[in-house]
Parts: C-alpha cells; structure tokens; sequence
C-alpha cells in the first residue's frame, strides 16, 4: 500500500473569532447553510497519484473552463456526520462503508479511488482545525460533504487524468424544517432518477441534477420529497431524491426495496436492517410495487413509513400523494417502531448507549 499522505495545515487568516461561531451555532442551523473555516483538498493525476494533501482556509476553488467536471459531469460526494458526545469527544459513523462507496462511486465515474484510510484521515484532517465547529446542541452535528471532480482541462470523451477531491463541513439542525414531524411524499410518474444500467447506485452530482425538478414540482404541491419508482416497469418503489425507504407493517415485518442497481446503497438504510434483525423484527429486502404501500396503508396492514438517510436520519412519512390519490394522514403521530429505531441509532451515534457494532471512530 502506498504510504499515508502528508499534510501541510495552512490556518485560515480570515476564520471566524470564538463569538461569531457560537453565534452561529446558537442559531437556527438548518442542513448546507454554514461552513466552517477550513477545508481539505487533495490532488490527483495520473502520473503522480494522489498528492499534494492540504487543509487550508475554507474558499473558492480555482477550476480551468475546460475542467472535464464542467461539461461531462465527473462529480461524486459523500454525507457523513461527526457527532459530539457529552464528554466532549467527536465521533463519526461507519466511515469505511462511506469511504467504501466514494470508492464506488469513483469506479462507476471513471475516478480515481481514494484509498479508504485517506478518506477518514480526511476528516480527522478537517476536525483537527475545526473541532470548534462541531456542535453539541441535542440532534446537531458536523456534515461532512467530501467530494471529488475531474479537474483535468480537456473537451475529449475520456476519463479525466487529473482529478481533486475536497472535504467541505457544515454545522448542521434538522434536514426538514419541521425536524421529525412526519412529511409528505410526491409519487413522480412522469420522471426517474436513474436509468437501468445508469448511474442511480453511485453518489454522482447528476442523479441529484435529474431529480430537482420532480423535487420542485413536489414541494410547490406541499410535498418535502420526491418518490421515484423503478426505471424498467415503473412499479416498484426505488427510493426518494435523497433517502432511502422503508415500510413498517404491522404483524412486525419491516421492508425496503431490494439494491436494484439503481437504487443508492444507504448506510443508514443498511445500520437500520441491523437495527431492526437486533429487535427480532423479520426484515425484508424486495421489491415493493407502490400498489402494496397504498394498498397497506388503506387497509391498515402497513402501519408506518419513513425515510432514512446521513441527512434526514430517520424522517416518517405521513403521507403520499400523487395525480390522483393520497393515502395515509399527515396529522397522525410518527409510529412507535420508527421512533424506536431512530432513538437507538441515535442514542449509538451520540455515545449514549453502547456501539455493540463497532459502528464509531472517534477523529
Ligand atoms: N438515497 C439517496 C439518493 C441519497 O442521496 C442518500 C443520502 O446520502 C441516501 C439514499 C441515504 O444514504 P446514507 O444513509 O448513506 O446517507
Ligand atoms: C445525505 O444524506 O448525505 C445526502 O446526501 C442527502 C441529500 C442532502 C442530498
């Protein structure tokens, strides 16, 4: 294995002083507002490998127009949080399984791979300048946003051979405004995400791209989030623009869609069907057609909904709508089991029971 990348820290002469963070985090956070002082760049090109390795004051990048990232799209993220304990320590969740899928990611979009230590390292990197900036206020914690683009200034189809991957961070609140109150859903008929044998299983900016506008379209009919169906038969449920789904039913059963290729393979969604085989509920991964979700609801054989994902943790979802329905009530309290699930997760990640899984690694 090649060795560890050696950082040079340059400090931010224009960071923030003390009070402006803590007004900052004192206030109404949100998810993407605020960004911390620093950021983590690291080069790559297909000579030299992955060098060059930087923290250095959080800014604007400087891109040439011919930058492959522009024009063909050669972009790919990460969304893992740092959580800070009542000790004082800061922790993050599963960073082998994110760093795992950049890792896929990048192969999906011609990248190249960021070994997975580096990408922890990364974060370490970042918190280490910036620890102030992780909050401590109760469901608060540091967003991570790593990304990587192809940097290389060249207008030919091929895969880019200089590419930079960064780590950006975000003191972030509640995804939804409304925090954990239940939402409602669109059910997009007219568009997907993700084609058969597309990009829908890697984290690339384009698939967030082809879902803004169904995703507008439902917040202007007072939906918070988008429902896409399979891209083949336009049946089964995929997941929303950005969260995963499951459904609670009420003999205990707990069910997601299967990994269809096109679906993006969440960590959360993943810690959940743990979580939920711990209780002894029967998990299921398959396909659901989104007739059982109306269906269930309407008969009352579903019993909850949610969403789950780095971003929303576990949201319920009260409600779906589309052209010509809406079943389940948006009024109704969020579910018990949902709930459960979204205590212990979060009771795990902020260090107030046990990690039996192992799940942690504190930066
Ligand atoms: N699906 C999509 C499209 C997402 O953007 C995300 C968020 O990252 C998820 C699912 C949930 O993934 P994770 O739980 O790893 O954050
Ligand atoms: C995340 O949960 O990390 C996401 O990427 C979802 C969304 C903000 C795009």
């Amino acid at each position: 294995a090649a060795a560890p990348l050696a950082y040079q820290v340059a400090l931010s002469d224009h960071a923030r002083s003390a009070e402006q963070r803590a007004a900052i985090l004192a206030g109404e956070l949100g998810f993407g507002r605020h960004f911390t002082d620093h950021m983590v760049a690291i080069q790559w090109d297909k000579a030299n490998g992955w060098h060059d390795a930087r923290v250095h004051a959080y800014g604007p990048l400087a891109l040439d127009p011919a930058a492959s990232v522009l024009h063909y799209g050669q972009e790919i993220f990460e969304g893992i949080k740092a959580y800070r304990h009542a000790d004082g320590s800061i922790w993050t969740f599963r960073p082998d399984a994110n760093g795992a899928r950049l890792q896929r990611s990048a192969a999906r979009l011609t990248l190249p791979q960021l070994p997975v230590a580096e990408f922890t390292e990364s974060l370490r990197q970042l918190i280490a300048v910036d620890h102030a900036w992780v909050p401590s206020a109760a469901e608060s914690s540091l967003y991570f946003r790593p990304f990587m683009i192809a940097t290389e200034a060249f207008l030919g189809m091929r895969a880019a051979q200089a590419a930079a991957y960064y780590v950006i961070a975000s003191p972030a609140g509640a995804y939804f405004a409304k925090g954990v109150a239940p939402v409602s859903i669109w059910l997009s008929e007219d568009y997907a995400r993700a084609a058969k044998g597309g990009t829908g299983a890697a984290k690339c900016g384009g698939n967030y791209a082809a879902s803004l506008l169904p995703q507008m379209e439902a917040q202007a009919l007072g939906c918070s989030q988008v429902l896409f169906l399979d891209p083949v038969e336009g049946k089964y449920l995929e997941e929303l623009g950005g969260m995963n789904v499951f459904l609670v039913y009420r003999d205990g059963r707990i069910v997601t869609p299967a990994l269809s290729g096109s679906i993006l393979e969440g960590i959360t969604r993943e810690s959940i069907l743990q979580l939920a085989r711990d209780r002894g509920l029967q998990v299921e991964e398959r396909k659901v057609s989104v007739d059982e979700w109306k269906d269930g609801v309407v008969s009352g054989e579903i019993s909850e909904v949610f969403a789950c994902g780095t971003a929303a943790v576990i949201t319920p979802i009260g409600q779906l709508k589309g052209k010509d329905f809406a079943v389940g009530d948006i009024d109704a309290p969020a579910g018990e089991v949902t709930m459960a699930i979204r205590k212990e997760l979060t009771d795990i990640q902020y260090g107030r029971v046990p990690d039996r899984h192992g799940w942690l690694v504190r930066l």
